[in-house]
């Protein structure tokens, strides 16, 4: 599989095979993905990969505190707005994701070395978001290596807030921060052969903002 194909059809994962994911397959997906480009080279990036069965119970738990919130919301809102069959399908997905994360064979919890990110952005009058440039390349790449592997992956992010309880159960480093977590196994029903994005005559433009680049063959 090249590249460009793994990235096609790589999707969010919401439900696994029981199968365990051997450590040889981590090592190798992590072999490639700390190629990531990252401010300075300082390679901020740790993973802890989570295999058992009680810290994953506990993982679960916080995640739901934050996630039953999230759905409801969500829920109300999809139903207000007379959303797709597809969209409350894929809550439902989410939900029941969610509801199993336990379950699911790993949970990767990527951790970075705060001091060692590169956050140029952090005086301007907005939150900072170059500071994940040093860590979500990386995970990018971890996933697309997982995938090429026949594995998985949902990356999610509302268990950050709960990072000192995360931290204390992982005995993670006071000096390192939380930055996503990521559940992967061998897919239950195959990868994703279309997923839904927009064109890129919508998101990439030449010379000024607007301005689409052209369709080849147009
Ligand atoms: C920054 C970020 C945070 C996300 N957080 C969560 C999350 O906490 N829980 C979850 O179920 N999915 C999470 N997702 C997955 C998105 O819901 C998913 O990428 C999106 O619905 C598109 O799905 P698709 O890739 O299968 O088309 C997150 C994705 C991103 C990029």
């Amino acid at each position: 599989m090249d590249a460009l194909e793994a990235m096609r059809t790589i999707g969010t994962a919401r439900s696994f095979r029981a199968e365990d994911v051997p450590d040889a397959v981590v090592y190798e997906a992590a072999e490639a993905a700390r190629f990531a480009p990252q401010g300075g080279n300082r390679q901020p990036v740790r993973l802890v990969v989570v295999r058992d069965r009680a810290k994953k119970e506990r993982l679960a738990e916080l995640y739901l505190a934050h996630w039953r919130g999230y759905f409801e919301a969500a829920r109300a809102g999809t139903q207000a707005l007379g959303e797709y069959d597809s969209a409350r399908r894929a809550l439902t997905r989410a939900n029941k994701f969610a509801e199993n994360l336990a379950g699911h064979p790993l949970i990767i919890v990527v951790c970075a070395r705060l001091d060692a990110l590169h956050i140029t952005d952090r005086e301007l009058d907005r939150p900072a978001v170059v500071g994940g440039a040093s860590i979500y390349p990386y995970v990018q790449n971890l996933c697309i290596a997982l995938r090429v592997q026949g594995v998985a992956t949902a990356l999610t992010t509302l268990l950050v807030e709960s990072e000192p309880e995360v931290k204390e159960l992982l005995e993670i480093p006071a000096e390192y921060i939380t930055a996503a977590h990521v559940v992967a196994g061998y897919p239950a029903r195959g990868f994703p052969e279309k997923l839904t994005r927009r064109p890129v005559e919508e998101t990439v433009f030449v010379d000024t903002f607007g301005h689409s680049i052209d369709t080849p063959g147009s």
